[in-house]
């Protein structure tokens, strides 16, 4: 791994750079490289290309660690305006992909966090409450949703969440993140249970008690969990860039007799679009994870980390302005 990752992951948690980069003017023209932008309306556009281009979206709105009531509650009101607006978009692109069964090309990626998990003692509950508020609104409007993975702190509490709500609504997805030792675990249970679940290597600045930190232990444990998720009874949704995990996929998929429609790929919106349109031609369903929103922070900092290169494109632009 990059020695810079763990200087930058350090970074995300600070509030007083965080206040001082979002305050540079630079941030717009760096950010519009990951981000699809701050609001809605610029938001819109980004997602009817991908759609009518043959990707599908999972839309986050950015927001993470929330601490006051009324944000969480913002926060809700904002995704049901989103789950709207992308069952309407969906609707007016025809050239989408509508191959299966029940694969819905709309998603919204959620943070629990985002929803008030850290809100104390009732903070939990109020996360409960609050997702199926939008998976509600979700189902009614023909939209997934797939819980993101934070930090090893609220792993627990997350599955949690979505195991308690996938009664409700089967099709709740999560994030498991394969450098955590017990996500062995976790994906063994979840591919018994048939769920729909996102694997992706994890983003966060983690103990050694919890996690893999070699690039080498990482890889392996992602190969692992992908085995277990590609040979049970669930939808595996690959979320990764690395070459080498794509190419297994596509070993382990004809082994398991998984045709477009059994599992998808997931990249990040700016990250490898030259794979995702290649991975489309070649007939594959693909899925781009697209944030958008003012508080890109915390997001933009761990995709700084994962690559040097996006380190040297974000210096590249504050010395040019
Ligand atoms: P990794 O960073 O390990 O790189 C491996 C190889 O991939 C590189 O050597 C290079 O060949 C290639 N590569 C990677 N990035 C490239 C680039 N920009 N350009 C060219 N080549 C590149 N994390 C989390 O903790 N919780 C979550 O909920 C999610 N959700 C999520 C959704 C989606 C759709 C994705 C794609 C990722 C996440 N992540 C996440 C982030 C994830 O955990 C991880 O940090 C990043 O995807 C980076 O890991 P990779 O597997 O992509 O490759």
């Amino acid at each position: 791994m990059s020695v810079l990752r763990p200087v930058i992951l350090a970074a995300s948690g600070s509030s007083r750079l965080q206040r001082a980069v979002t305050g540079f003017p630079v941030s717009a023209a760096v950010v519009r490289r990951f981000v699809a932008g701050e609001t809605r309306a610029e938001l819109e556009p980004v997602v009817r290309e991908l759609l009518a281009d043959g990707r599908m979206v999972s839309v986050d709105f950015l927001g993470e660690n929330t601490t006051d009531h009324r944000i969480a509650e913002e926060t809700v009101a904002e995704y049901l305006d989103l789950i709207d607006l992308l069952a309407d978009v969906w609707r007016a692109v025809s050239a989408a992909p509508a191959d299966a069964r029940w694969v819905r090309p709309a998603e919204v990626s959620v943070k629990l966090s985002a929803l008030g998990q850290a809100l104390g003692p009732d903070g939990p509950g109020i996360a409960v409450e609050n997702l199926r508020t939008i998976c509600r609104r979700a189902a009614e409007r023909g939209v997934w949703v797939t819980v993101d993975a934070e930090d090893h702190t609220t792993t627990t509490a997350t599955l949690g969440t979505v195991h308690l709500l996938r009664s409700e609504f089967p099709w709740l997805a999560v994030a498991i993140q394969a450098y955590l030792y017990r996500s062995a675990e976790d994906c063994a249970a979840a591919a018994a249970s048939g769920a729909r679940i996102r694997l992706c290597k994890g983003a966060y600045r983690e103990p050694a008690a919890v996690a893999h930190h070699r690039t080498a232990d990482v890889d392996a444990a992602y190969r692992d969990c992908l085995a277990t998720l590609m040979r049970g009874s669930g939808y595996p949704m690959v979320a990764t860039h690395d070459p080498a995990m794509i190419e297994r996929t596509a070993l382990l998929a004809r082994e398991c007799d998984r045709a477009r429609g059994d599992l998808e790929y997931q990249m990040l919106f700016g990250v490898r679009p030259d794979e995702q349109r290649r991975l489309v031609a070649q007939g594959r369903a693909v899925r781009v994870y697209v944030p958008y929103g003012r508080q890109w922070y915390g997001y933009l900092t761990r995709r700084l980390a994962e690559r040097p290169a996006n380190l040297m494109f974000f210096g590249r632009a504050l010395l040019s302005r």
